[in-house]
């Protein structure tokens, strides 16, 4: 049974650009806001500016007045909120669900935590802290851009932002966050088969990000080139293998069943990206790398499957990321 939240409160990890957006969905449907930054003492945006959201969706603004900002977990002891929604890059995942279960049990309610992150293990992570009844995932396909550290603008929409359990939970407690993301005009739907769609983005992430983020080109580049078709074509192969091996699936049944969607219908549209991954190297930022073919890699070498590609691919994007940004 849905429970409508009074005055609901949402906790948003990360001031990023998918954590400012879901702020000024949740503002609009009328939640109270508090964010957890790792700034230090000094004012921050948020509490100067509020937040600017632009883009497909329309122009958003939450008031810096209504924003409460913190600077530690420890500064939510004893609170009451109903959300937590994690919108920090997976590299922050384990400290992240450390910081929370070390307050968790000092919470005035068990709050559902959301991740909000692409990549695959982030949930285990947090399992490792907290009760997986209260832990769900989003599966965002929705491109958002952070123009400062108080402005984020929506710049694609795939699907509706899907949220679910990987722990066999119903999704009955996820109605109210639902119905508010889409209120504030990001279109949000309930997933029984979160596992899948998840699976699915960490697909269409293994195959294109690393690769352009060592190539160098738009998405479109690698699947003209014959080399890099065949090695997308194997992490594929490679995933595939993995999901069989472990039990876990997505919405192919096939490797060659995905590639058939992923050639007609998922990489034209993409074709002038650039990958994220790309401009966190670019950045001097930690990438993604080990949610992704890592998590592969990871979940082959537990299983006894082969995953040369996908292994490459990790050890290559880690040896770029010790690179300093004006290497050449
Ligand atoms: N952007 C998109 O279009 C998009 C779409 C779908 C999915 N995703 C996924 O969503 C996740 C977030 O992506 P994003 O683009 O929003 O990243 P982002 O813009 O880099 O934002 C992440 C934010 O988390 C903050 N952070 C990191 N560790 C923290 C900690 N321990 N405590 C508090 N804050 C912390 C960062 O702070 P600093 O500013 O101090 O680094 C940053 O503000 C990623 O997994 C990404 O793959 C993104």
């Amino acid at each position: 049974m849905a429970v409508r939240t009074e005055n609901p409160r949402a906790v948003i990890v990360g001031a990023g650009a998918v954590g400012l957006a879901l702020g000024t969905c949740l503002h609009y449907a009328g939640w109270r806001l508090s964010y957890v930054v790792r700034d230090g003492d000094a004012p921050h945006p948020l509490e100067e500016h509020g937040i600017r959201r632009s883009g497909i969706f329309g122009e958003s603004i939450v008031p810096a007045t209504a924003i409460d900002v913190r600077r530690s977990f420890e500064s939510l002891r004893d609170e009451d909120f109903h959300v937590l929604l994690v919108c920090t890059k997976t590299t922050s995942s384990t400290d992240v669900a450390r910081a929370l279960g070390a307050v968790w049990y000092t919470l005035a309610r068990e709050p559902l935590v959301v991740l909000c992150q692409n990549g695959w293990g982030n949930a285990e992570r947090f399992a490792a802290w907290m009760p997986r009844d209260r832990i769900f995932n989003a599966r965002i396909i929705t491109g958002f851009r952070r123009i400062s550290a108080h402005a984020v603008d929506v710049t694609v929409h795939a699907d509706s932002i899907h949220l679910g359990s990987l722990f066999g939970e119903s999704t009955d407690a996820l109605k109210p966050l639902c119905e508010a993301i889409a209120i504030g005009g990001i279109p949000c739907e309930l997933s029984a088969d979160i596992q899948a769609d998840l699976w699915a983005k960490v697909l269409y992430n293994c195959l294109l990000n690393p690769l352009g983020a060592l190539v160098g080109v738009p998405y479109g580049a690698l699947g003209e080139c014959e080399e890099t078709r065949n090695m997308i074509e194997e992490v594929a192969r490679e995933i595939f293998e993995v999901l069989a091996r472990t039990g876990h699936h997505t919405h192919w049944h096939s490797a060659e069943a995905y590639l058939e969607t992923f050639y007609r219908d998922l990489l034209p549209p993409t074709a002038q990206h650039e990958s994220s991954m790309l401009q966190d190297l670019r950045a001097g930022r930690p990438t993604e790398i080990d949610a992704l073919c890592g998590a592969v890699t990871r979940l082959g070498i537990a299983h006894d499957v082969q995953t040369p590609v996908n292994e490459a691919l990790t050890r290559l994007v880690h040896l770029a990321e010790r690179r300093a940004p004006s290497d050449p």
